[in-house]
């Protein structure tokens, strides 16, 4: 049940990979756009190659910046050459609903061997169809479930069933992480892998309790060297 990490920081993720408490990355141009990426599609290359780079050969996801199916289909294939590890986020449909994106899927993965992880879907049937099309990953965004009303609890669940039933190849990633406890709450719903946020890893990972537990061990810890100081090691 690994985590991955929702950023395009190479510092970010140099320190969580360092931590050895990621199994992946995930970006989006959203993401690479919030974390001040520049430079256009050079901008984008050299940040995918430093990340895939980084982390190899854990995955990277880096998704397409358009929805024409042959600009998808030759930026896949760029996309994928710029490091074994890299795979090719696709929506799963375009801004108005078009459904030429699923064909694109299906050929980049059956005819083309690139790994697709399917995005910005928002139920258990989205995500069944990619699956069924071929999709290595499949993305649903637990947090705009949630924020729609629904439970994307329910969604894992149903998703995770149908495609054990099947026996399909397709990884469920939930991403769009709100709180600190999606993490396990998703996890534990049925999905593989949970992409987090960096500052939900630290939120994760620092307990105030925790906080105030290391001070008193700490300010015990030199109160015990003082009374100690004369002491020679062979005594203790
Ligand atoms: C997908 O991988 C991400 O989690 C995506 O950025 C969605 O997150 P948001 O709903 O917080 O924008």
């Amino acid at each position: 049940m690994p985590i991955f990490l929702d950023s395009s920081k190479v510092n970010e993720i140099e320190k969580f990979h360092k931590m050895g408490i990621i199994r992946g990355v995930t970006t989006n141009p959203t993401i690479m756009l919030k974390d001040g990426l520049t430079g256009g599609m050079a901008g984008i290359e050299e940040r995918a190659k430093a990340i895939a780079r980084l982390v190899a050969p854990l995955p990277v996801s880096v998704e397409v910046t358009t929805n024409e199916h042959d600009r998808i289909l030759s930026q896949a294939k760029i996309f994928s050459s710029w490091a074994e590890n890299i795979n090719v986020k696709v929506t799963i449909h375009g801004p108005q609903g078009e459904l030429e994106n699923m064909e694109v899927i299906h050929e980049l993965e059956t005819v083309h061997d690139i790994r697709v992880n399917v995005t910005a879907m928002m139920s258990a049937q989205q995500c069944f169809l990619a699956a069924l099309a071929g999709a290595t990953y499949v993305s649903i965004f637990g947090g705009r479930v949630n924020d729609m009303g629904r439970n994307a609890c329910g969604e894992i669940i149903k998703l995770r069933n149908v495609l054990d039933a099947s026996s399909l190849k397709a990884q469920i990633i939930v991403g769009s992480t709100r709180e600190v406890l999606n993490v396990i709450e998703w996890l534990e719903a049925g999905a593989h892998i949970v992409t987090v946020v960096p500052h939900l890893l630290r939120g994760m990972l620092v307990h105030p309790y925790s906080k105030e537990t290391v001070q008193m061990f700490l300010r015990d810890g030199a109160e015990v060297e003082r009374l100690l100081k004369d002491t020679t090691i062979e005594e203790l």
